[in-house]
C-alpha cells in the first residue's frame, strides 16, 4: 500500500471542536464526486446527500436541544445549542430503501463505504468531519425538517465538516488481534 492513503487513512479523526471559517463549497462539490466511486453491488448507487444551509441547520439544532431539553434538562440542552451552533458545515447522507432485506443490506453497506470516501476526500483537503447518529438523526422531525420521505429513504448518519480546531489521538488494536490465518 502507498504511504499516501495509509497515512491518510491512519490520520483521518472524527472532529468534535472545529474552526469557524466555512470550507468552500468546491471542496465538499469535489468530495462528493470522489465519495460516488465507492463500490455498490448491483450498480444501484444508493446513496443521497442533503446539504444543509444556515437556516435548515439552525432548524437541526433547535430540534437536536429541545430533545436534550427533554431528557437532560435546560442547562445541557443550551451547551449543546452552543456546540451544535458552531458546527460550520452540514451534509447527511441518506440510503434509498428497498423491499429486498439483502438488497437494503448491500446497499447500506455501499453508502458507509460513500461515507468514509467522502470522509477522505475532505481529510486530504484539510477538511475534518464528524459521522454521527445521535437521538436527532433518529427523530421523524429530522427528515421533515429535510424534506426525507421515511418510506424510499433512511439516514445513514449527519456527517459535520470543517477545519478541525482539535484534533484527538485515536489508537487502533494490531492486526494479530482479529485475524485469523487459514489453512
Ligand atoms: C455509523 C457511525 C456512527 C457514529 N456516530 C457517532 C455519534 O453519534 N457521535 C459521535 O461522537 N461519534 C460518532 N461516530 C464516530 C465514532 O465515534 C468514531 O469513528 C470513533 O470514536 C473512532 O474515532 P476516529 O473516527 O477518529 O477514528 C460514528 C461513527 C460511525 C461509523
Amino acid at each position: 500500500m502507498t504511504t499516501e492513503i495509509g497515512d491518510l487513512i491512519r490520520s483521518r479523526r472524527t472532529i468534535g471542536l472545529f474552526r469557524t471559517e466555512v470550507p468552500s463549497a468546491v471542496i465538499v462539490e469535489a468530495a462528493l464526486e470522489i465519495a460516488s466511486w465507492a463500490p455498490n453491488h448491483k450498480k444501484t448507487e444508493p446513496w443521497r446527500v442533503y446539504w444543509l444551509g444556515p437556516k435548515t441547520a439552525h432548524a437541526v439544532v433547535e430540534l437536536n436541544s429541545g430533545l436534550i431539553a427533554r431528557k437532560k434538562g435546560a442547562i445541557e440542552a443550551d451547551v449543546k445549542r452552543k456546540s451544535w451552533s458552531s458546527v460550520p458545515g452540514w451534509l447527511t447522507v441518506t440510503c434509498l430503501r428497498s423491499d429486498d432485506p439483502f438488497r437494503e443490506e448491500e446497499d447500506y453497506a455501499a453508502c458507509c463505504c460513500f461515507v468514509q470516501n467522502l470522509m477522505l476526500a475532505l481529510w486530504s483537503n484539510g477538511v475534518g468531519t464528524k459521522w454521527t447518529t445521535g437521538d436527532v438523526t433518529r427523530d421523524p422531525e429530522f427528515l421533515r425538517l429535510l424534506g426525507v420521505d421515511a418510506n424510499s429513504e433512511r439516514i445513514v448518519g449527519l456527517v459535520w465538516y470543517g477545519f478541525p480546531g482539535v484534533i484527538p489521538e485515536q489508537n487502533r488494536k494490531p492486526v494479530e488481534t482479529f485475524l485469523r490465518r487459514l489453512d
